[in-house]
């Protein structure tokens, strides 16, 4: 039995961490925030809740469709049959397809939930530094605690957060040092009283928001308000990444009055800044198993940047690791 120490309790470190413990590894898992789910991440209310994170995944692989599949039979997903709509040139217009959509139930994190079962783990646990004793890895927490000896650490933490832990002259250092991660403005709202939208989801190209849609609408939420979410574009954040809430505000109101064709009445709302939410990164190919210094890398970043990649990377990585420390 190898140890093994995962930093990151998002989709991937909680992936691979699942893997390693079912073939019988000693798997501990380190999360700075209180819950699981990175990205996938539903802000609750007092009396309503709206998905501020990652706002649906798709299937594109066989191996992820099965698993996908597993987690729609265990109640941990369901499919959100959308029609999208498009803003394109100032105009709304339907943009429908054939593409299957998934969304988490009754939040977006249930199948991290699901898979994170009987795994050891420590949330609110930042690890600040990794140092090598005998071949393996102790790991540091912003208090000075300390945690291991483990065989190997796994680093899934968004891209910077990751390269900051990676020891010097690891495999993956100079690949990592050219990717980058974009921010992501969110603004999710409640609505006093029904806004008479036709569109559910709207993919948008102004130049200021990328998205926006009815969450309230999505398969298992609850339906007391009609809550909604807008994702400004990467450029526009980081152009704005101090913007006031009103600046925000002030955007989605003007979107959400011409979607409506009229004015609407806002019961709550709020910001999240996401700093790094997703990768841009441009082809270059990231090793994730280093075998001489006891470091693998998973997360969406890795491959691409999207939830399937996260999922996919962790799938890469535990079969190495599992080869690598065959019992
Ligand atoms: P997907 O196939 O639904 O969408 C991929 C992209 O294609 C969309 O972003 C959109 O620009 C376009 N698109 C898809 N269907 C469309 C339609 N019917 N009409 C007009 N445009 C359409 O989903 P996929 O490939 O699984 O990607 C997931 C989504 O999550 C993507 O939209 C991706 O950009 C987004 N994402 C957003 C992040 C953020 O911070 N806002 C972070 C990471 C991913």
């Amino acid at each position: 039995m190898a140890s093994f120490a995962v930093v990151g309790g998002g989709l991937a470190g909680i992936s691979v961490a699942h893997r390693l413990h079912h073939a019988g590894h000693h798997v501990v898992v380190f999360e700075k925030s209180r819950g699981q789910g990175g990205r996938l991440s539903t802000r609750r209310l007092a009396d309503w809740q709206v998905d501020h994170g990652t706002q649906y995944f798709t299937a594109r692989s066989a191996e992820f469709q099965a698993e996908v599949n597993r987690w729609q039979s265990l109640g941990w997903v369901q499919l959100w049959s959308v029609e999208p709509w498009m803003l394109h040139r100032e105009t709304f217009t339907p943009s429908p397809d054939n593409q299957q959509r998934f969304v988490g139930v009754p939040t977006m994190n249930a199948m991290v939930h699901g898979l994170s079962e009987g795994l050891e783990f420590y949330s609110e646990c930042r690890i600040d530094r990794l140092e090598k004793q005998q071949q393996k890895w102790r790991l540091w927490d912003g208090h000075g605690e300390h945690y291991g000896l483990f065989d190997a650490v796994i680093l899934t933490a968004p891209l910077a957060q990751s390269l900051a832990l990676l020891p010097a002259g690891a495999k993956a250092e100079a690949s990592l040092r050219q990717a980058t991660m974009t921010p992501t403005w969110a603004f999710g709202l409640a609505l006093a009283e029904p806004s008479g939208i036709k569109a559910d989801a709207l993919f948008a190209n102004d130049g200021i928001v990328t998205w926006a849609c009815r969450d309230s609408c999505k398969p298992g939420r609850p339906s007391h308000y009609e809550s909604w979410i807008v994702h400004f574009s990467p450029k526009w954040t980081a152009n704005h990444l101090d913007a006031s809430e009103d600046l925000l505000h002030q955007q989605v109101v003007h979107l959400l009055e011409r979607l409506a064709g009229k004015p609407i009445r806002i019961h709550e709302y709020f910001k999240h800044r996401w700093l790094h939410a997703r990768s841009s990164k441009q082809g270059n190919v990231i090793p994730l198993w280093d075998v001489d210094n006891g470091v693998g890398l998973a997360g969406d970043w890795t491959v691409g940047s999207r939830l399937e990649d996260a999922w996919l990377s962790a799938q890469t990585l535990a079969e190495q690791l599992l080869s690598d420390f065959a019992q």
